[in-house]
């Protein structure tokens, strides 16, 4: 059994937010001593205690998991003996001073982890991953965010190991013995154990410089193997973006003399804050034009921002417990959303951001797996970085600072700095500070941390010649354990257009507080309304506008994500007239695509004064789930293929329509001369490439993807013919898949791109190719962004395939899951929220997905994470 391997115990118990205590023992310094060896590194640890004051009392009680101890003493006097050890940790249980050092040594096995928690091995390079609770695995510790303590390191290593790295600034360091040598770190900040990191390896350096704007000068490395320094220049020149805007935007500097990030290629998650030595999932530092697409490019400056980020919010402010991640995520992810706003278009970021939020987090919350931004019980903490706790959590932090306006905004921001910095913060704490400085009363917004699930608002408009009268509702649909919801407190931005499109009154933002509130305004004629402007509150706007008045917005609204949401709001109305319950059973109707709404969107796409990048999100139709979400609110049941085939109807009606226009597009904005990742050529790729998608729906179209396949000298274009011609079934699909597939064969992040457009297919031989691509004998399963990509991909984002009707693909993503879980649980958990959606199904799919969670829930050794999420989305 892989040493990872949480035991067979019978069921992790439920933490509560309720049973909070402080902790009993706080620390001063902690010093460790890593001597590396694949199979047995050994730890030594020298931890300073001191009794809290206003702790508890109670034993000494150290977190530990999979540790082998060889021996430990307190002020150098052996208490191994005296320890009680279990599963989780050890206790020692004798009487204490107030103060002591302790001492222990333990060895852990790095090669065998393979559940990369804890210390592990990647390609040959040590690394750890101690957010949420790994540092356990790498030593006994009191293994919580409010232990904050002054790290030292020193680590032995093989000198073939030529980097070694740990958190804050470099010390002595030379060679030992034996062909070793060894290197020593000192942070200077006192961090909690989740912001602890070593790396060591074969390492080269991509090097610059960043001066403060105090003067002080900081020295960045992005560390990564050798072979991939030349794709390193962007993740470090959005690194200095980053630094620089936080001191522009927010007044804080970078703290310490290097800043270090390490591209590793087995990794969990995106990225990783540690104090000064940042990690990152190698997809989200390696760039090249040839390997990275405008989307990659984008995504590796937001990463990159948003754990520099952390360095404030997260690492110097930290969380007091697990309950309060949304401090540090929902307020970092607020601020990477900014930056990217500042760098690139406002407008294309906040429509981008709002379209992820519907996708996955109002997914999330109208599921089994909904639960407040701040939840109050799990079993274990890995299963809540969810899109609610980061996605949902920024748009609280929106909100907030739309209610207590820009210039309290920040003032708010300094003082919660000014107050916290160096603690270990709750919820409680960031809204006091909010309350201090705009004089509000928050105790109603924080249900917003309290209450899960998406609030319906209703809107009724009566004018009565000289006024108008505007009613708000709100409904909080009940959630798995919140059946009754209160109110919450929803701003909604409201303009007011006359019927020559200007505004006839300045902007409103209405503060909905009640169940139902209604406010009267006098107006020179009667409005068309643009509510919820920039998406002002993560609603769900119910109204039932007619196509015309948003053919109007779209036209003429002021505010751009107004403008697009009508836009969008056309097209997912025109899909969803495509099908309706016939005898209870979610069926194509032979409606046709009213011509008018096809052509407001023509129009807005014709229209040279728009920003492309714009106008690729007006173009893009819907995802297959979101129309899902408004389908199954509609009819309470839906069939994916269903949603499929109605979604390529209307991507059929665009193509008839709007041919020639599509083709205009291409011609005009495919960009010229050599590429650049900035946002305005990506712009104008994106809606070249987006034309392109639907253009290839015809065998002309085929051609061209197949032509710009052949030409294409970057990554974004490439994949975009070759997905365009994949999707389409086009004949020239496999000649281009199998040449594209020689070209990069060395390349396993090109090749998790390869992959993933074979998931994604709609055509209906994707099932098979996931299945052989999923058995061939080069796929590297265990790495967590080649399993994502292949058969992540498929159960997330190719519905129409995933529930086929015969469950087969149920059956071998349940297979997948099992099979993940015994090497790495994490992952395995995370990719089991494709099964979310389950209770949407008709009854005969039901019975299927559930048949295959009730499989996974019985394997017994099942992880803690995997069980939690299948035994929630089996009871919610
Ligand atoms: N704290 C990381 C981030 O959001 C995410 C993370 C969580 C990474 C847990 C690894 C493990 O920036
Ligand atoms: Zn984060």
């Amino acid at each position: 059994m892989p040493a990872d391997r949480r035991d067979d115990t019978p069921k992790a118990p439920l933490i509560r937010l309720a049973d909070y205590r402080p902790p009993a023992w706080l620390v001063e310094t902690t010093d460790l001593t890593f001597d590396l060896h694949p199979d047995a590194t050994r730890v030594r640890a020298r931890i300073d205690f001191t009794r809290n004051p206003d702790g508890p009392g109670g034993p000494l009680r150290l977190d530990g998991r999979g540790l082998r101890l060889l021996r430990a003493s307190v002020n150098g006097e052996d208490v191994t003996d005296r320890l009680t050890l279990d599963a989780e940790g050890l206790t020692l249980d004798a009487p204490l001073p107030d103060a002591f050092v302790w001492e222990c040594e333990t060895v852990i096995a790095p090669a065998a982890n393979t559940a990369l928690e804890g210390l592990y091995l990647s390609n040959g390079m040590y690394c750890t991953q101690c957010e949420a609770q790994g540092f356990r695995k790498i030593t006994y510790y009191p293994d919580r965010p409010d232990v904050m303590a002054v790290f030292s390191v020193r680590i032995e290593a093989p000198a073939e190991l030529g980097t070694l790295l740990s958190n804050g600034e470099p010390g002595e360091s030379g060679p030992l013995p034996g062909g070793r040598r060894y290197a020593c770190w000192r942070d200077p900040w006192p961090k909690p154990s989740y912001l602890f990191a070593l790396v060591a390896g074969d390492l080269r350096a991509v090097s610059d410089a960043f001066v403060t704007a105090s003067g002080r000068k900081v020295a960045l490395n992005v560390w990564v193997r050798p072979g991939d320094e030349d794709r390193c220049a962007y993740a470090l020149d959005a690194l200095k973006r980053a630094m620089r805007w936080d001191e522009e935007k927010y007044g804080r500097e970078y703290d310490l003399s290097v800043f270090n990030i390490v591209a590793v290629d087995d990794f969990n998650m995106g990225a990783m804050e540690n104090k000064g030595l940042n990690i990152f999932n190698s997809k989200y530092v390696l760039a090249s034009p040839q390997t990275a697409t405008d989307r990659d490019y984008e995504l590796i400056e937001s990463i990159v921002a948003h754990e520099y980020f952390h360095n404030w919010t997260g690492n110097r402010i930290t969380c007091r417990d697990w309950f309060q991640l949304c401090l540090k995520e929902g307020l970092t992810v607020f601020r990477d959303q900014e930056f990217t706003a500042d760098q690139r278009s406002a407008a294309v970021k906040r429509i981008e951001d709002v379209r992820q939020l519907r996708a996955r987090q109002f997914r999330e919350d109208a599921g089994p797996l909904a639960h407040p931004v701040r939840p109050d019980s799990y079993r274990e903490i890995n299963n809540f970085y969810t899109a609610t706790v980061y996605e949902k959590g920024a748009e609280v932090i929106r909100m907030l600072r739309l209610l207590v306006g820009e210039e309290t905004w920040r003032k708010g921001m300094d003082l919660y700095f000014e107050r916290h910095d160096g603690q270990a913060c709750a919820v409680e704490d960031w809204l006091k500070v909010f309350e201090d400085v705009s004089g509000r009363d928050l105790s109603q917004f924080k249900l917003w941390y309290e209450q899960a699930g998406t609030p319906r608002l209703r809107v009724r408009e009566e004018w009565d010649g000289r006024a108008l009268t505007l009613t708000l509702s709100q409904r909080v649909p009940p959630t798995p354990g919140q059946p009754d919801k209160k109110p919450m407190v929803i701003p909604v931005a409201c303009g007011f257009l006359g019927q020559s499109g200007d505004e006839i009154a300045p902007r409103r933002l209405f503060e909905l507080t009640e169940a139902e509130q209604s406010w009267r305004i006098e107006l020179p004629e009667r409005p068309t309304l643009s509510l919820l402007r920039g998406f002002s509150a993560p609603v769900i706007l119910e109204r039932d506008a007619d196509p015309a008045e948003r053919a109007f917005l779209l036209a003429h609204d002021s505010d751009p994500f107004n403008r697009w949401q009508a836009g969008a709001a056309l097209a997912a109305e025109a899909i969803a007239a495509q099908t309706a319950l016939r005898d209870g059973v979610p069926t194509l109707t032979p409606a046709p695509i009213a011509p008018g709404v096809v052509e407001a969107l023509g129009k807005a796409l014709r229209d040279e004064t728009l920003d492309p990048a714009f106008r690729a999100l007006i173009l893009a139709p819907p995802s297959e789930d979101e129309i899902a979400q408004a389908l199954f609110d509609r009819d309470g049941v839906v069939d994916p293929q269903v949603v499929h085939a109605a979604r390529e109807r209307w991507k059929d009606a665009l193509t008839d329509a709007l041919a020639d226009d599509l083709a205009a597009l291409r011609a005009l904005h495919r960009p010229v001369g050599p590429y650049s990742p900035e946002a305005a050529d990506a712009g104008r790729r994106a809606l070249a490439n987006g034309a392109l998608a639907l253009l290839a729906r015809r065998p002309q179209g085929q051609a061209d993807a197949a032509a710009q396949f052949a030409a294409a000298d970057n990554m974004t274009d490439k994949l975009a013919a070759l997905t365009a011609l994949t999707h389409n079934g086009a004949p020239q699909a496999d000649e281009a898949l199998e040449a594209f597939r020689r070209q990069w064969a060395h390349d396993p992040l090109v090749m998790d791109k390869w992959r993933m457009i074979q998931a994604t297919s709609p055509q209906p031989d994707a099932f098979a190719r996931v299945k052989a691509l999923s058995e061939a004998e080069d796929f590297q399963w265990r790495n967590p962004n080649r399993l994502r990509s292949l058969v992540g991909a498929f159960a997330m984002a190719n519905p129409a395939r995933f529930h086929a009707a015969d469950g087969a693909p149920y059956r071998f993503y349940a297979d997948w899951l099992l099979r993940m879980d015994k090497v790495n649980p994490q992952t395995a958990a995370r990719m089991a929220g494709a099964f979310e959606t389950w209770r949407r199904l008709d009854a005969g799919r039901q019975a299927l997905a559930r048949a295959q969670l009730q499989r996974i829930a019985a394997e017994p050794g099942l992880s803690r994470d995997l069980s939690e999420m299948v035994e929630r989305m089996l009871d919610g």
